[in-house]
């Protein structure tokens, strides 16, 4: 069997994603962090007290879900093994695994998926968002972030990226569409990162702009 992809990219992740966004708009820790934030206060006053990071690879949110979420358990979900490793020196407390199947029974109340089904060929997404719900307790929430394939700063970054060599974006409509054949119920979205860093003092105004499709991500929420 071949090796995970990200496997070759676990060591130079966070270089490689460094070097694809130009200096003037380069913000690792808000991309990661944004995500966790905004999950976090749509869930407020809610306190999930397990979540899971699907596809958390080398582990860049972990250490902001245990920041918003410090009562949570935390467990990281990866096909690359090797991303794991990383993930484990950056979060020693979360719980990381690679084999699905040793899930057995353990449910979610939280599930955060941040850009990983650009990654999942598209024949396996609805698939991989069933495997979700399935490990969603009820009423448990999902979070799926990713890149909007319509802002051309995106499609920019997302063209020079060596990790996204094979992927395929995954587009608002298409991720709603399948988040309904996987059996989730409500569902309710936004678009996000409308403003570069220069522009940064203006981003409290985005979550008035979330329907603008402009943002360079967008989030959906899912409810088992
Ligand atoms: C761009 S990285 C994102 C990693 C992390 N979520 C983050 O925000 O930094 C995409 C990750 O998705 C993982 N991945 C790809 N296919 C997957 C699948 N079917 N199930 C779980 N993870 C998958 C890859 O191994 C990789 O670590």
């Amino acid at each position: 069997m071949s090796k995970p992809e990200f496997d070759q990219y676990a060591q130079q992740y966070d270089r490689l994603m460094q070097e694809a966004i130009p200096d003037g708009l380069n913000e690792d820790g808000y991309f990661a962090e944004y995500k966790v934030a905004l999950m976090a206060q749509r869930l407020s006053p809610a306190r999930p007290r397990r979540i899971l990071d699907f596809g958390c690879g080398a582990g860049r949110g972990l250490p902001f879900l245990a920041q918003y979420f410090p009562d949570a358990e935390l467990w990281g979900y990866d096909v690359s093994p090797e991303s794991l490793k990383i993930a484990a020196q950056r979060t020693p407390d979360a719980r990381l695994f690679s084999d699905w199947d040793a899930l057995g029974q353990t449910r979610f109340d939280a599930i955060i998926a941040a850009n990983v089904f650009h990654h999942i060929p598209p024949d396996q997404r609805r698939q991989a968002l069933e495997q979700c719900r399935g490990a969603l307790a009820d009423g448990g929430q999902m979070f799926l972030f990713e890149h909007n394939p319509y802002n051309p700063a995106t499609r920019w970054v997302f063209e020079r990226c060596p990790f996204d060599a094979d992927a395929e974006m995954f587009s608002l409509s298409e991720a709603l569409r399948l988040a309904g054949e996987a059996g989730f119920g409500h569902t309710q979205q936004g678009y996000t990162l409308f403003f570069p860093r220069p522009l940064a003092f203006l981003r409290g105004l985005e979550p008035m702009l979330k329907r603008l499709p402009l943002g360079a991500q967008y989030y959906v929420q899912m409810e088992k």
